[in-house]
């Protein structure tokens, strides 16, 4: 099954709320938040305590991407505001491991983010622990960028190592996905589509449907 999974950066943060009830109306089943410390990448967009009072509005999935240095020390606080997947980068841990055993320990989903230049190789000794590997297609920090075209590449690398040792693996692929390269992106090997630009770009329940009718056909 491909779900989907919108990116808030994108939505009119004066009215999220009412951005997140498009999104329920639509039967959309997973928010993607994207949390940024303006070191890791060069933005920030907000943490624990926004995610908090939105888990009051949706019972969403709350797929949480960390785009933080040293995620470990805020994990504890994701879970109690009610991420329930978590996902740090490879670059930002040091003992990528550790963080990811620690995530499962909290009861989240753990998620392992690749940037465009960072190699599959990588993955090797942890993705027989990982529920999902995001394979990153724009560089990290800012929504509304071009798709890279050698992330299908990746994400076809990564499902090839899931396969070939009988893992069922999620896949999602983050930025500059469109309705016109989402089908090239699902044909690769993903299952999981964020979309930010392309949803809350304009009347996010009328793209969310247009999305999820593509979905239908796989
Ligand atoms: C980029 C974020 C993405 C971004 C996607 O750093 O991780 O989730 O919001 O936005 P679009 O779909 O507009 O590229
Ligand atoms: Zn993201």
């Amino acid at each position: 099954m491909i779900i989907l999974s919108p990116s808030l950066l994108s939505v009119d943060f004066a009215h999220i709320a009412d951005g997140i009830a498009e999104l329920d109306r639509a039967k959309v089943p997973a928010l993607h938040l994207d949390v940024m410390d303006g070191a890791f990448v060069p933005n920030i967009s907000f943490g624990a305590p926004v995610i908090k009072c939105l888990r009051k509005e949706t019972n969403m999935i709350f797929d949480v991407h960390l785009m933080i240095e040293e995620p470990d020390r805020y994990l504890e606080d994701f879970r109690k505001a009610g991420a329930d997947w978590v996902t740090v980068h490879a670059e930002s841990c040091k003992h990528l491991h550790r963080t990811v055993a620690r995530i499962h320990e909290l009861g989240m989903k753990a998620g392992v983010a690749l940037n465009p230049a960072t190699p599959v190789s990588v993955l090797d000794y942890v993705i027989d622990d990982l529920d999902m590997v995001l394979v990153m297609s724009v560089n990290p920090g800012f929504g509304g960028q071009s798709f890279i075209p050698s992330a299908l590449r990746k994400v076809a690398e990564v499902r090839k190592m899931a396969d070939d040792r009988g893992l069922e693996l999620d896949i999602e692929v983050d930025g500059g996905v469109n309705l016109k390269n989402v089908g090239d992106v699902i044909e690769a090997g993903a299952n999981v589509i964020v979309a930010g630009s392309a949803v809350f770009g304009g009347d996010a329940y009328e793209n969310s449907c247009s999305f999820l009718k593509v979905f239908e056909k796989y």
